[in-house]
């Protein structure tokens, strides 16, 4: 049984992407730029943005952290969106989300120029990933972390039947997309499973390839994994433990210890995906930037 070690992966790619920036400043002196904009003032999403403005400083680019009051409007929002896309020192813009209620999450999806868009999810880069011109979108970061964890082990996907447990348009979706696509991609037969499908685990036992992204914890039990499947959990689920420092824990959307039982190679939480997920978000700002100086 392996353990797919996302932490160590994303080092590795971090260090590679370390390099890269370190030679574009001294040939053209100039590094990738990175904008996140935080609204509100969530405890969780908080984290998440200064992780990543954190690994953008470590790496050698630039950074700015945007925070936005709940009470902006929308149309301040947009505002701001639109300076981002027209500064040549941002190459990456992210909106972080759940945004308020008052606020259209697809309008500011759409405001973001989809060559600046390094989460994947305007629909000019998601209709490209189904279209399967890969090399020229953004790949939503999450999945894009789960392909290079696939590839990286030397996992071979190809006629492979792949489960992905949930649906969401920033994991399930475009995770199936890239998991069946043959040009570029994984090569296999994809099943989604979500919150109606009934009976999960009968889709589940079948699975070579099982993702799970619903979001509830240990949802995956062991007598739902089929031997020697690879699993691969993006589930981060708070769950409180008061033997913990902060009086909760995360775990997975996989019951681990019963599911290492059974896979071949699983995930860890933490450890596994959510690692890989900021590494790519920074692959796509040098993307970005590689393209915007016509590099590649
Ligand atoms: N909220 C949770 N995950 C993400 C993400 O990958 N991107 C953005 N913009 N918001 C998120």
């Amino acid at each position: 049984m392996q353990i797919l070690d996302g932490k160590k992966l994303s080092l590795e790619i971090k260090e590679e992407i370390k390099t890269k920036v370190s030679e574009y400043k001294s040939k053209l002196g100039k590094v990738p730029g990175l904008s996140v904009i935080i609204v509100g003032e969530d405890p969780a999403s908080q984290v998440y943005v200064r992780s990543k403005a954190k690994t953008c400083n470590e790496i050698g680019m630039n950074s700015e952290v945007i925070e936005l009051p709940e009470s902006v409007s929308q149309q301040d929002l947009l505002k701001k969106v639109e300076d981002l896309n027209n500064n040549p020192d941002v190459h990456g813009i992210l909106v972080q989300q759940p945004l308020p209620k008052h606020i259209d999450e697809f309008a500011v999806t759409l405001a973001i120029a989809p060559e600046k868009d390094v989460d994947g999810f305007h629909p000019e880069n998601v209709g490209r990933l189904v279209i399967g011109r890969l090399e020229e979108c953004f790949l939503s970061c999450t999945p894009y972390g789960i392909i290079e964890i696939l590839k990286r082990y030397n996992i071979s996907t190809k006629g492979k039947h792949c489960v992905i447990v949930g649906r969401s348009n920033i994991v399930g979706k475009p995770m199936a997309n890239l998991m069946v696509q043959k040009l570029d991609g994984m090569n296999c037969t994809v099943t989604v499973c979500h919150s109606a499908t009934p009976d999960i685990g009968s889709h589940t036992q079948n699975a070579d390839i099982l993702i799970a992204a619903i979001g509830k914890a240990k949802l995956i039990t062991g007598d739902m994994v089929k031997p020697g499947a690879v699993v691969i959990d993006v589930g981060m689920n708070r769950v409180e433990d008061p033997s913990a420092k902060r009086g909760y824990r995360l775990v997975g959307d996989v019951d681990y210890d019963a599911a290492r039982e059974k896979a071949s190679a699983i995930t860890p939480v933490p450890g596994g995906v959510g690692p890989m997920t900021i590494a790519m978000l920074i692959s796509n700002t040098l993307k970005s930037f590689e393209r915007a100086h016509q590099t590649v």
